[in-house]
């Protein structure tokens, strides 16, 4: 495996080889993303190159969030890729991938971008599309994994690649969970032990309002108020905690596929997770 830090290194390492399965990721990685680099060996075969990014990237964070100590854990990431299956990982600094500031930016439609997370997140999505689109010209995929931990922005990539008519193929890799089911998560390590029990809850409250819906309740926004008066009564500040069609993350309709999400924060961490209902 080469561990690359230049843009032209990368393209005359990548020359020869005409598959290319790609897995963006921040580092300080744990068996989630590694399970995304397994699945992106498997779908571009043994003759096909696996690329990982590791790059933090500033334009996604706002002001107040955990850009300066988010963890940077290079080496340690770089010995799990290559016993994933990873070839090629690129980790370029901030001045190789911005050395000037990025004024153009690509800005993903409101009315998926907007809601939820890039709610919460203002400008959160902009981020992630300039330097996914970024990294995708760069390494020039025809595949790309994405973990549906991060559901809304899998379907934000998604849709980014059909506007903008790239050639490249993304597939969503499950969501991985602890024993206990606690979806893994690079913010998992600022938990305490004790918030780590707890935060077990997040994906309980979501069963719990998909039970609901299974069992035929349809008053939606009282299922979603109730759901996030669970986690307050249990000390979390919720941002949110909803019922969505999987495609799109409208609003939910009986029959068509649906996924549960949530945001909230336990402590000093925000932590999100999600559900997908399959079509009743
Ligand atoms: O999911 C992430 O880790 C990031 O949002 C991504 C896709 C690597 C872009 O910086």
């Amino acid at each position: 495996m080469q561990v690359i830090h230049t843009i032209a290194e990368l393209r005359s390492a990548l020359g020869h080889h005409a598959q290319r399965g790609f897995v963006p990721t921040m580092g300080n990685l744990h068996d989630g993303h590694l399970a995304l680099v397994r699945q992106a060996r498997e779908l571009v075969g043994p003759a096909g190159a696996v690329v990982a990014s590791i790059f933090v990237n500033r334009l996604q964070f706002a002001p107040h969030e955990d850009f300066d100590t988010y963890p940077r854990t290079l080496e340690r990431d770089c010995e799990l890729l290559k016993g994933a299956g990873c070839d090629l990982v690129f980790a370029p600094s901030e001045q190789e991938l911005y050395p000037e500031p990025q004024g153009y930016k690509l800005l993903p439609p409101p009315e998926l971008a907007d809601i939820l997370e890039g709610h919460f997140r203002p400008g959160f999505f902009t981020g992630v599309c300039t330097v996914v689109h970024k990294l995708f010209n760069i390494v020039q995929p025809t595949l790309a994994v994405f973990g549906k931990k991060d559901y809304q922005q899998l379907m934000v990539i998604r849709r980014m690649v059909a506007q903008m008519a790239l050639p490249i193929a993304i597939h969503g890799g499950e969501t991985r969970r602890n024993e206990q089911g606690l979806a893994l998560s690079s913010r998992n390590g600022y938990l305490s032990e004790a918030e780590k029990a707890e935060a077990l809850r997040l994906s309980r409250t979501l069963k719990a309002l998909i039970a609901r819906w299974q069992a035929g309740e349809r008053d939606l926004a009282q299922l979603e108020a109730d759901a996030m008066q669970a986690l307050r009564d249990a000390g979390w500040a919720p941002d949110y905690v909803t019922l969505r069609r999987q495609h799109d993350l409208g609003p939910a309709e009986h029959g068509q596929p649906l996924v549960a999400l949530a945001a909230a924060r336990l402590g000093k961490t925000r932590l999100i997770d999600n559900l997908e209902l399959p079509a009743a």
